[in-house]
């Protein structure tokens, strides 16, 4: 799967955005933006990917001029962010990442008046919105009261308003947080659309490494306020050499005893303990299962052996890996509840799924129960696991975040809530 499809003209190879050094310390102590420099092509779509606190929103209001620098410098579309603070603002759209639409208002009346924040004079006004109305196809519900749309409806309605002064830079900040997976890849499409047909440069920050993976050309890995990564997805998946065996365990305290046998194998790379499974792996199987495809037996619907596009070698998985993996399916299928408590080995191997019966006999030898054997490429998850040494899903599901985003979704869906 991919979204990356978008042929880049002549216009596109000139930088639209240069940080340099571009650095946020809140009140003398909080470092949360750390010097990063980077560059981004007119046309791009680059991803921040981080997990909370790393930076990403600091950033984006510095580059938006919502917040002032500590150290550092930036231009957007070729001013200073300093110095030209007025021609940045009219240069850039930015979808905020907690909704600010009025959700008394409706759709139509919503752009209308962030049109005339802007000063676009009636005519143009008028216009403009139905053209974004149609670009993010919601002329049909123009004027019903938000408060009736759904979440990607109100979403799409953001994405909208952002466009509406024709900015050359667009700021998604966290685009499709609390949505679901058919909403969030219409969002995508949306975006997807934008950047190729009204060649708007886009700059979007995102906890999910599957939405960074097919919309990004590049990926930016921010953590703690510096790059730990900047590349295209392939090129950061590439440096992560082999797959990623993961060894799920129906007792979490077994990793203690199973760990130390593992670190004596040369062959294996490296070993990172994971809260459970592969997202990514997960949601390339739940699409091929939506789409009817045949899957075979193993994450990502692949395994050894089964098809051209096998994972490692070709041998023969014995009986009890097979059941093993397959059982790895059908937890993916929907029913990974009882796996809550799982923990999760991942171990990086060359040629994985020979390896497979090699470490699922030294588990065995060990008495210790797997509950499932995963097989998959690297993915971003892993690859931001490498960087960091933390789960990106970890991150993701501390509870402070899990409210927030509760709020935020709770927001977004129209309800009133208190306090
Ligand atoms: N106004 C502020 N005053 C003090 N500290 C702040 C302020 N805004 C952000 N911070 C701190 O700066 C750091 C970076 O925050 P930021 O919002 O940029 O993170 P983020 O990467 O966007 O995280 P998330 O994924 O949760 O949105 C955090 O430690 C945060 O607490
Ligand atoms: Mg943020």
């Amino acid at each position: 799967m991919t979204g990356k499809g978008v042929s880049y003209g002549v216009s596109k190879i000139n930088n639209i955005i240069d940080v340099k050094a571009l650095t946020k310390v809140f009140n003398g102590k909080v470092r949360a933006v750390d010097g990063i420099s980077f560059t981004v092509r007119e046309g791009e779509i680059l991803g921040f990917l981080g997990p909370n606190g790393a930076g990403k929103t600091t950033t984006l209001n510095m580059l938006a001029t919502l917040l002032r620098l500590t150290n550092g410098s930036a231009t957007v579309n070729g001013h200073n962010i300093l110095e030209d603070a007025d021609a940045v603002r009219r240069s850039i759209g930015y979808v905020f990442q907690d909704p600010t639409l009025d959700l008394e208002l409706t759709g139509r009346e919503n752009l209308d008046f962030h049109g005339r924040l802007y000063g676009l004079e009636r005519i143009v006004r008028l216009q403009r919105i139905e053209e974004m109305l149609e670009v993010v196809q919601l002329t049909d519900r123009a004027d019903d009261l938000v408060k009736t749309y759904s979440g990607g409806m109100k979403r799409r309605l953001e994405i909208a308003r952002g466009l509406l002064h024709h900015p050359k830079v667009l700021f998604l900040d966290e685009p499709t947080l609390g949505l679901d997976p058919q909403t969030r890849r219409s969002i995508w499409e949306h975006i997807q659309r934008l950047n190729q047909e009204k060649n708007v440069t886009i700059i979007l920050t995102t906890h999910y490494t599957e939405e960074a993976d097919y919309l990004c050309e590049r990926i930016l890995i921010i953590d703690f306020g510096k790059i730990v990564a900047l590349d295209t997805p392939s090129k950061l998946k590439a440096r992560l050499e082999g797959d990623v065996v993961s060894l799920v365990f129906k007792d979490p305290a077994v990793i203690v005893r199973i760990r130390p046998l593992l670190e004596e194998k040369e062959w294996i790379r490296s070993i990172n303990v994971v809260a459970s499974g592969n997202s990514y792996a997960r949601m390339s199987h739940m699409i091929q299962m939506k789409r009817g495809m045949s899957v075979g037996i193993g994450i990502g619907g692949i395994i050894p052996g089964m098809d051209s596009g096998s994972i490692g070698g070709r041998g023969k998985i014995p009986k009890q890996v097979q059941q093993m993996l397959a059982k790895g399916m059908a937890d993916e299928n929907g029913q990974r509840g009882r796996d809550e408590g799982a923990k999760c080995l991942n171990l990086l191997v060359d040629n994985g799924g020979h390896r497979i019966p090699e470490i699922v006999k030294l588990v065995d030898e060990a008495g210790v129960i797997l509950e499932s054997v995963e097989l998959h490429k690297p993915t971003l998850d892993d690859v931001f696991l490498s960087v960091t040494g933390r789960d990106i899903r970890d991150e993701r599901g501390s509870f402070m975040e899990m409210a927030r985003r509760h709020r935020i979704v709770q927001q977004a869906r129209g309800r009133r809530i208190r306090g």
